[in-house]
C-alpha cells in the first residue's frame, strides 16, 4: 500500500489560519492563552511570538507524541511556556492544577494534525497500513478495532451514518460484520470499498467511514461540548474563544453554542415570558465563519474545509489585572 503523503507532511503539520487566530484572540504582549489542541506548535508559536514580551501559553494534547513536537517546535519559547498531556474535556481541572486562570483567549484547531495521518503506527488513515486503532491519546479507551469487532451492525450502521453521513451506513456496517475480525485499516477500507461499490466518488469510499470511526473513538463531539463550556468559563472579561473546526458536525456544535451563549434568554421562542434566567456571556465576532483565502488552500488543502468562529467574553467571575 502506498502513503500518499509525502516524507515532509509526515514530519511536519502546516497550520490553518494562523493570522486569523491570532487576529480573532487580540494577542497581546503579556497576555495569557491556552492551546487547547497544541499539536506540532504551530498556532501556539504565533501566538507566543505575537504576546511577547511577557505573555505566556498553556498547551494541551492529548497526545504524548504531538506534545514531543511542540516541544521542539515550541523550544525558544520554553520560558514562557507550559505543555500538558490532557484531553481539553478536562481544561477546567488543568487550568486549576496549573493556577493559570484567567486567560486573555483560548484556542482550539480541532481534528488530528498531519503527522498523526501519516503515522502509521496510529491507524487513521486508510491509506497507510496500521493496526486500526484511531485514539488520539494511545491505549485508552476503546480503539477502532474494539468498536468494528464488537458492536451490533445495527450500532456500526448508526455509528456511520450519524458521524460520517454516509448514505451506504447499512451495507457498510452488513460487510464489516461478515467480514470481521478486521485488524488493520487496508483491510477495513477493502471492506469499505467493496461494500459501496458503483462507480468512483470523488473521495476514496471509505473516507466517511474512517471519519465516523475515529470521531466515535475519541469521543469528539462531546470532549468538544464539554471543553468549549469550561473554556468559556476560564475566559477573563473581554477574553477571546476562538474555534477552528474541519466538518460540519464540529462547526454545528460550535455555532450553536455561541448562539446560546451570547443570549439573555435561550427559553422556547413560542414561549411567552422568560423562566430560564439565561444570561448572555458571550458576544459572537464572526456572524459567518471565517474560512481560509484561495491562496491558502491551493498550499495547504488541508484548510479547505477550515472554519473559524469567535467570540468574546462579556461576563465574567474573573477581572484581568488592571482591566
Ligand atoms: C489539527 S491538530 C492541531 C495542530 C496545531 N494547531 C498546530 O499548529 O500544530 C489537532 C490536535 O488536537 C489534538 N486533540 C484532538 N482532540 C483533543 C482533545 N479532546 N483533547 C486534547 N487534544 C486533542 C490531537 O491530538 C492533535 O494533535
Amino acid at each position: 500500500m502506498v502513503a500518499i503523503l509525502s516524507p515532509n507532511e509526515a514530519l511536519t503539520h502546516t497550520p490553518v489560519l494562523v493570522e486569523e487566530a491570532v487576529t480573532y484572540l487580540a494577542v497581546q504582549p503579556g497576555g495569557r492563552y491556552i492551546d487547547c489542541t497544541v499539536g506540532a506548535g504551530g498556532h501556539a508559536a504565533a501566538v507566543l511570538e505575537a504576546a511577547s514580551p511577557g505573555g505566556v501559553l498553556l498547551g494541551l494534547d492529548a497526545d504524548p507524541a504531538a506534545l514531543e513536537a511542540a516541544a521542539r517546535r515550541l523550544a525558544p519559547f520554553h520560558n514562557y511556556m507550559r505543555l500538558v498531556e490532557a484531553n481539553f474535556r478536562e481544561l477546567a481541572e488543568v487550568c486549576r492544577r496549573h493556577n493559570f486562570v484567567p486567560v486573555h483567549g483560548v484556542l482550539f484547531d480541532l481534528g488530528l494534525s498531519s503527522m498523526q495521518l501519516a503515522d502509521a503506527g496510529r491507524g487513521f488513515s486508510f491509506q497507510v497500513e496500521a493496526p486500526l486503532d484511531m485514539r488520539f491519546a494511545p491505549g485508552q479507551g476503546l480503539s477502532a478495532a474494539d468498536i468494528v469487532n464488537s458492536y451490533s451492525e445495527r450500532d456500526l450502521a448508526d455509528l456511520i451514518w450519524r458521524y460520517g453521513g454516509e448514505p451506504a451506513s447499512r451495507r457498510i456496517a452488513r460487510a464489516i460484520v461478515r467480514a470481521r475480525p478486521l485488524a488493520t485499516t487496508t483491510e477495513l477500507a477493502r471492506v469499505v470499498a467493496r461494500a459501496v461499490g458503483g462507480p468512483h466518488r470523488r473521495t476514496h469510499p471509505a473516507t466517511r467511514t474512517f471519519q465516523a470511526l475515529r470521531i466515535a473513538v475519541n469521543d469528539e463531539l462531546g470532549a468538544l461540548e464539554a471543553g468549549l463550556e469550561q473554556a468559556r468559563d476560564v475566559l477573563g472579561l473581554g477574553g477571546r474563544l476562538v474555534v477552528i473546526s474541519f466538518h460540519s458536525l464540529e462547526d454545528r456544535i460550535v455555532k450553536q453554542y455561541l448562539q446560546r451563549e451570547s443570549r439573555d434568554c435561550i427559553c422556547p421562542p413560542e414561549q411567552l415570558g422568560c423562566t430560564c434566567g439565561h444570561k448572555a456571556t458571550l458576544r459572537i465576532l464572526t456572524r459567518r465563519a471565517v474560512r481560509p483565502a484561495a491562496e491558502e488552500v491551493a498550499d495547504n488543502p488541508r484548510a479547505r474545509s477550515a472554519k473559524l468562529r469567535a467570540a468574546e467574553k462579556i461576563a465574567s467571575e474573573y477581572q484581568h489585572e488592571g482591566g
